[in-house]
């Protein structure tokens, strides 16, 4: 069996907005994160669908559940995420394990506010993820990327051709990645941004899907001026 997990439990400062931005309408009205989610039930492979969000929001998401998605193909259902990421993912891992999901399942995780994943790239992470247990999705860096201690001047650059980005969907093998969370200390997590992370600093190889450049997350008001855009074109096509 294949869970999806669309993480969309964060506040969404950099955004400003009064709402967490994932709740943020696009211009066609639909909200980003009900975008996300339209993406993960046209893939058949995936046969129950979780949304992790903030408690406060949780009323509100089955609101827009019942508006755009009331008869979906698959189980949607909601949990509460926790502080940051990581403990939202841990969530994610406890409900899994309420659902009493089998240890070779596969967990598909993304970032309620990564709209323009594809189905495409959803069944390349799943098909990495059962072959090697982790996959993370990642694009080459296109600038160069310099260090700086004071934020005004450049401390080193980084050797570029060495670098990706890295985004979601992050796909595991269910038992794989809930040994990689039992491994590590909360003192640990706090310092790690994601599930790639944890697996990598337990020494689990974690393959490498080729993502795509408009895979981006939604952080600041720019970048959901852009979203409006490419959401206008790609509803063209
Ligand atoms: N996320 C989550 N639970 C948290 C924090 C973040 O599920 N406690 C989710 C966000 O909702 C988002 C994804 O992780 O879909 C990526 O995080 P990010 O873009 O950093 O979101 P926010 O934390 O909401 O944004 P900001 O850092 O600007 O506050």
């Amino acid at each position: 069996m294949v869970y999806g997990a669309i993480l969309a439990g964060g506040t969404g400062s950099r955004m400003g907005a009064e709402i967490p931005k994932q709740f943020l309408p696009l211009e066609d009205g639909r909200p980003i994160l009900i975008r996300t989610l339209e993406v993960f039930l046209k893939c058949s492979q995936i046969g129950h669908i979780m949304l992790a969000v903030h408690a406060e929001w949780m009323n509100h998401t089955r609101k827009l559940l019942s508006e755009w998605a009331p008869a979906p193909p698959v189980a949607v259902t909601c949990l509460s995420g926790g502080a940051d990421r990581n403990e939202t993912m841990r969530c994610i891992l406890e409900e899994m394990n309420r659902l009493c999901a089998a240890p070779d399942s596969i967990l598909v995780t993304h970032d309620g506010v990564r709209p323009f994943v594809t189905v495409d790239l959803l069944e390349r992470s799943i098909a990495a993820a059962r072959q090697y247990g982790a996959a993370i999705a990642a694009v080459p860096a296109v600038d160069t990327i310099a260090q700086s201690e004071d934020g005004q001047t450049v401390g080193g650059l980084l050797d570029r051709s060495k670098l990706i980005q890295v985004q979601t969907p992050q796909t595991f093998q269910f038992g794989l990645l809930r040994q990689m969370y039992r491994q590590t200390d909360a003192r640990q997590l706090a310092k790690m941004t994601d599930a790639g992370a944890v697996c990598v600093a337990q020494g689990q190889p974690v393959y490498l899907v080729t993502g795509s450049r408009l895979n981006f997350k939604i952080t600041t008001p720019e970048d959901l001026k852009l979203a409006n855009r490419i959401n206008g074109v790609l509803s063209e096509d």
